[in-house]
């Protein structure tokens, strides 16, 4: 049985790695068994081949700590009787080259890492630069990072590792709990602009009737790399001066019927409300454990968006029933896990 724990104080720390159960409070107090459940996370894949090898033992463990949490937040999920439909792995899957799609780091650094029975649900992944671009010294396009990603999800098509797209398509549609009664219907979308290139134009085409195909489900949810808006490491663009503004032109209009657009990239937690979207919440979960926590770049109330910012490792749970869609961020320490303040909610 799921407990409501409305005491502030309570909520700040329920979780701790090991423990006895406590389940996540913002859960109701009797499963609705048509709700589902997501877990999301990005820019999780630790490195062997840091550029600065004293590194790689931290990175390991922040990545370490962060699975470990959410296995055990996944195990309370499991007690309180709550399905986990599927985790979202939102890019940088791999930090550094992998070798080939048999790479053992598909071993030690998923199916090992965040093991079953705890998340025994399918791990559905985007594309993040890094899946891209950690293997410059690679000439043959065949044996690429991304390439690697996408045989190891066809060599293992019961496996958990999963990329149903099709063709030469890097992005997809979900439906949950199924296609024949979606009650939420997922876009995940390929936003590399420079490994798109000319396929970007029948991405958005594709997007747009996937958007208009899905109406019949309750929810929508459109699932890139790559954030609208941030006001952390990347909110100036300066690195990528013209993917933000692409993104934004193309892709943003569409969202009319999108209750949440949900990114990483950026390595930490964000939830913006943007005064000319308001019927969209922006969702940014980049803290999977790569590297070093992206702090506030931009100040407070130097954009014209509201921003809660969270300088924290963590993941994101997700709910969506027929009532309310949720997002709880969770946050994750040396210590265990910890809800960060009240669920993200629509209705
Ligand atoms: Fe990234």
């Amino acid at each position: 049985m799921i407990t409501d724990r409305s005491n502030a104080t309570r909520r700040r720390f329920l979780g701790t790695l090991g423990s006895a159960a406590l389940a996540p409070s913002f859960a109701p107090s009797a499963p609705d068994e048509k709700a589902v459940n997501l877990l999301a996370f990005g820019d999780w894949g630790a490195s062997p081949d840091m550029d600065d090898p004293k590194d790689n033992p931290r990175v390991k463990l922040l990545q370490e700590r962060v699975a470990a949490a959410m296995t055990d937040y996944a195990t309370k999920l499991q007690l309180a009787g709550v399905r986990l439909d599927a985790v979202l792995a939102l890019g940088d899957n791999f930090y550094g080259p992998l070798k080939s799609e048999d790479d053992k780091r598909f071993a030690d650094r998923f199916e090992n890492l965040y093991p079953k029975p705890a998340l025994d649900s399918p791990f559905y992944f985007a594309l993040g630069n890094h899946d891209y671009e950690d293997d410059k010294h690679v000439k043959d396009p065949a044996k690429k990072n991304w390439k690697h990603e996408l045989a190891y999800a066809r060599a293992h098509p019961d496996g958990r590792w999963r990329f149903p797209a099709v063709g030469d398509a890097t992005w997809y549609r979900l439906d949950f709990p199924s296609g024949q009664q979606p009650l939420l219907s997922i876009i995940l979308l390929d936003t590399n602009t420079d490994h798109v290139k000319e396929r970007w134009e029948g991405q958005i085409a594709w997007m747009k009737q996937e958007l208009a195909d899905c109406q019949k489900s309750r929810w929508r949810m459109v699932a890139a790399h790559h954030p609208m808006f941030t006001d952390g490491y990347h909110f100036d663009g300066k690195k990528d001066p013209h993917l933000y503004p692409k993104i934004r032109e193309t892709i943003l209009p569409e969202l009319g019927s999108a209750t949440f657009y949900l990114s990483a990239h950026d390595h930490n937690q964000q939830h913006i409300r943007h005064p000319g979207h308001k019927h969209l919440d922006f969702l940014l979960s980049g803290a999977g454990g790569g590297d070093f926590i992206q702090k506030r770049r931009r100040p407070e109330g130097d954009a014209p968006w509201t921003n809660r910012f969270m300088e924290s490792y963590g993941f994101l749970h997700l709910r969506f029933s027929e009532a309310e869609a949720t997002a709880q961020f969770i946050g994750v320490t040396d210590k265990g896990w910890e809800l960060l303040g009240q669920p993200v909610r629509r209705t």
